[in-house]
């Protein structure tokens, strides 16, 4: 099967210009190929941009486990629409993703049900480092170095010791210091809890602040690729900023988007953890990926149905949805001037993909997998809780109006989106991943391109 997408404006690793893709099967044949290739399918794009899929390394898809607030089908549905081609999925689902057979029952689910591609992390637990030396078909290990949704805390400096310095996979981690937040927690009980804003006094910026600099303290020292996930404060940029690959790190929307002035007019549809923080700090993760000290914006998606998130604090569980609107939320900054369309290609589809080691995707390049985004930005659409493909029906930004979306979504070829419809029938493939096959982190190229 091949497909011609022409004169769409495209996004390639080279700059913006106007090109003809040619795909055959899943993947891409060549760039501008010569006049009168036979082909199956002609998309005459005129008029929109065409990137590559995006990448979202850190959702959260509860299944198996809750799939009644998300299944490994609705979440790849949600995807499809958000232009998101790839996910890779966080280990807190029941039981949690602690072996390589649990790892491969999952890649089994997602084979049978999901419409994108998909990776899943295993997680540390006290008691298999065994697990995490061995493992393989999965982009890294997951530590929750602070406790979160699940049950998966390791705080114990040895077991962390142990897990950096005798395995070589790379690592992300969960950082909030637990004994802060525990003694803030403690606080706050005791003079009554006020609301969902309290969540904001309880994982507050040191309680970021120390985990952080515990768990970039143990990569260096080991010298361990370690990439710091849900970057949510302006003190945290410091510590991991120019120490070149071994280091690297993500911005979610909502710590771009939300801070504690949102708690009144949301509650706890902004609950999160970390949690938001201030203007102040959404303004300099927005700079920190302006200047490269940030490489990539993922969504922590989240789902918690709203009957859940509508209980009292503390009750109310933590996450919100976000991976069929980041895409647009970042095309709309785009549109506000705040940054250019290849720097939003090297966040969320390029720089997801070194930082992982996932071979042949994240560009628009000949021989690399055809996961690509037709894009509009001139397109502007109100996000509505009712039209969320997400299983949790709801979106923290109901009622925002944002320009530039994704009108048709291919995964590995095949058209799985456009204009609203679904290829339901279409089914994603596991991402491959450089360590798999012998190459090891060091091999990889630079994490953040040279754009501007
Ligand atoms: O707010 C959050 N929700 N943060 C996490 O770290 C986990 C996530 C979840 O799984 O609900
Ligand atoms: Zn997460």
């Amino acid at each position: 099967m091949r497909t011609l997408i022409r004169n769409a404006m495209c996004v390639l690793p080279t700059g913006t210009r106007k090109a003809d893709v040619l795909i055959q099967d899943s993947k891409i044949l060549g760039i501008d190929p010569p006049a009168g290739a036979t082909v199956d399918e002609t998309i005459d794009a005129e008029g929109l941009h065409l990137i590559p899929g995006v990448i979202d390394d850190h959702v959260h898809f509860r299944d198996p486990g809750l799939t009644h607030k998300e299944d490994l089908h609705s979440g790849s549905v949600a995807c499809a629409a958000g232009g998101v081609t790839t996910f890779l999925e966080m280990p807190n689902t029941i039981p949690p993703t602690t072996t390589q057979e649990i790892l491969n029952a999952k890649l089994d689910i997602a084979a049978s049900k999901s419409l994108v591609n998909y990776g899943f992390y295993i997680a540390a637990s006290t008691e298999n480092l065994h697990e995490l030396k061995n493992a393989t078909r999965t982009p890294g290990i997951k530590i929750f170095i602070g406790s979160s949704t699940g049950n998966l805390l390791v705080d114990d400096q040895d077991a962390l010791e142990a897990i950096f310095s005798e395995t070589s996979l790379p690592i992300t981690a969960h950082c909030e210091d637990e004994a802060t937040v525990r003694a803030n927690q403690a606080r706050i009980a005791a003079a009554g809890y006020q609301g969902h804003s309290d969540h904001s006094q309880i994982r507050n910026h040191e309680a970021a602040r120390i985990a952080t600099a515990r768990a970039v303290d143990l990569a260096r020292r080991h010298n361990h690729r370690f990439h710091v996930v849900h970057v949510s404060t302006a003190e945290e940029i410091a510590l991991f900023a120019d120490h070149g690959n071994l280091l690297t790190a993500e911005a979610c929307p909502h710590h771009l988007f939300f801070n504690v002035d949102d708690y009144e007019r949301l509650g706890s549809r902004v609950q999160m953890n970390p949690a938001v923080k201030t203007k102040a700090d959404n303004q300099a993760l927005l700079k920190a990926l302006l200047d490269g000290q940030i490489q990539v914006v993922a969504t922590d998606h989240a789902p918690h149905t709203l009957a859940e998130k509508d209980q009292p604090y503390p009750q109310s569980p933590s996450g919100l949805p976000a991976v069929e609107n980041s895409l647009a939320l970042m095309l709309d900054q785009v549109h506000q001037g705040n940054c250019s369309l290849e720097q939003v290609v090297s966040w969320m589809c390029d720089a997801p993909a070194r930082v992982w080691d996932i071979v042949s995707k994240g560009r628009i390049t000949e021989g690399y997998d055809a996961d690509l985004v037709l894009i509009d930005l001139n397109r502007k659409v109100t996000i509505r809780n009712a039209n969320q493909k997400t299983k949790c029906g709801w979106s923290p930004w109901d009622g925002t109006t944002l320009t530039g979306w994704p009108v048709r979504t291919f995964v590995m070829g095949r058209t799985v989106f456009a204009d609203g419809e679904f290829d339901f029938d279409h089914r994603g493939m596991e991402v491959v991943f450089e360590h798999d096959r012998g190459g090891y982190w060091k091999s990889a190229g630079p994490v953040a391109r040279d754009v501007t």
